[in-house]
């Protein structure tokens, strides 16, 4: 059986996240029983979601227990199989780990998925026609609900969710408008993710009122529906801008995810635009996966979304990957090469 190159949790973070964290180990993968399959893992993607996990406190999910394997979603090949519904060769998406290799039990449901990679390449199951793809979807179909003609905005806008976010509101008549970090990413989001327009919040060093004009500028209607990946003064910034009846998907609050606090400068607005904030978890929302994935595929299928792929080589490059999409280093989605 293949040796296999692993990133375990070594310790938590205290304060910021680092490699330090992390520790690579080797094993041999065990034979496989009836019903297992091997996967070699191509892709391992790379989400903030997993700087939740490296602590120890309350969260909607277990954390990642030390020594393990980091939890992770992989897409690969199988390579080996004791599964009639398997052969050598199918790609699979999963949840294999910060791994080379996983052993996977076939029988259990949902914990596999067989993609056909005909028209959409196989990388892009873990972003724009996978989780993140999914989230922008829910967030943007099922709380915002917008209208053809009206305004949506979303922070972190070149990345993984935010680049299907601006797909997905352009198909549904909206103006879209980005906040993410600096000029290349805003050029990048106009030119290629088909954004009405983009502004670059490290322009702004912190000023919420500043960053507010540059949104009114953009926003001319004002906001109908944002969508929240940052939190703290960029939020605040935006909700100068909300309108009467506004909605609010709160996606994520990568900003304050190292510890710091993301307080809400100024809550009466929520009661002054009567807005409605709803916070969600894209995998309790499994309801929603099957429409979401078939319109992203045909989006990417159709080039109509193709966004781009930040791609580290090798296993033993994830732990500073990974630190680097948590400080913005990223551009669009992170990825580990493992093939
Ligand atoms: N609720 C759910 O079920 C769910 C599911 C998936 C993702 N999420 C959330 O969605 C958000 C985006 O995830 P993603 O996978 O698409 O990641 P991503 O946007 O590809 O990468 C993270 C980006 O966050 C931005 N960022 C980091 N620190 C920041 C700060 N202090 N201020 C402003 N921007 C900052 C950086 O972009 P800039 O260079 O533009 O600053 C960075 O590139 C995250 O908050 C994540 O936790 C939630």
């Amino acid at each position: 059986m293949p040796i296999n190159r692993q990133i375990v949790l070594d310790n938590r973070p205290q304060g910021e996240a680092s490699v330090q964290n992390f520790r690579l180990v080797t094993s041999e993968t065990p034979p496989l029983q009836e019903g297992q399959v091997l996967v070699r893992h191509h892709f391992l993607s790379l989400d903030p979601y997993m700087r939740g996990r490296m602590n120890d406190s309350k969260s909607y999910a277990a954390s990642q227990p030390l020594g393990e394997v980091m939890i992770g979603g992989t897409v690969g090949e199988i390579v080996e199989s004791r599964h009639e519904g398997y052969c050598v060769g199918d790609k699979v998406v999963g949840m294999g780990g910060w791994q080379e290799y996983s052993v996977v039990d076939a029988n259990q449901s949902g914990v596999l998925r067989k993609v056909d990679t005909s028209r959409v390449p196989l990388s892009a199951y873990l972003g724009a026609v996978g989780m993140p793809g999914v989230t922008a979807y829910y967030g943007l179909v099922h709380i915002l609900e917008p209208k053809a003609g009206q305004t949506v905005t979303v922070t972190a806008a070149a990345g993984a969710v935010g680049s299907a976010y601006a797909a997905l509101a352009k198909a549904r008549g909206c103006r879209v408008v980005g906040i993410a970090g600096g000029y290349e990413k805003c050029r990048y989001a106009t030119q290629e993710l088909g954004y009405d327009a983009c502004i670059d919040y490290k322009e702004h060093r912190n000023e919420v009122r500043s960053l507010s004009q540059a949104l009114r500028d953009a926003c001319p209607d004002g906001i109908d529906g944002h969508f929240e990946n940052v939190g703290g003064w960029i939020m605040d910034a935006v909700m100068l801008r909300m309108n009467a009846f506004s909605r609010m998907a709160l996606c994520g609050l990568i900003a304050g995810y190292d510890g710091q606090p993301v307080p809400m400068a100024n809550p009466s607005l929520i009661l002054i635009n009567r807005m409605r904030i709803e916070g969600f978890i894209v995998s309790e929302q499994m309801q929603v996966w099957p429409a979401a994935l078939k319109e992203l595929g045909e989006l990417v299928a159709e080039g109509k979304l193709r966004p781009r792929e930040s791609i580290a080589q090798g296993i033993e490059a994830a732990p500073e990957a990974f630190i680097g999409m948590l400080k913005g280093r990223n551009f669009g989605k992170q990825l580990v090469k493992l093939l």
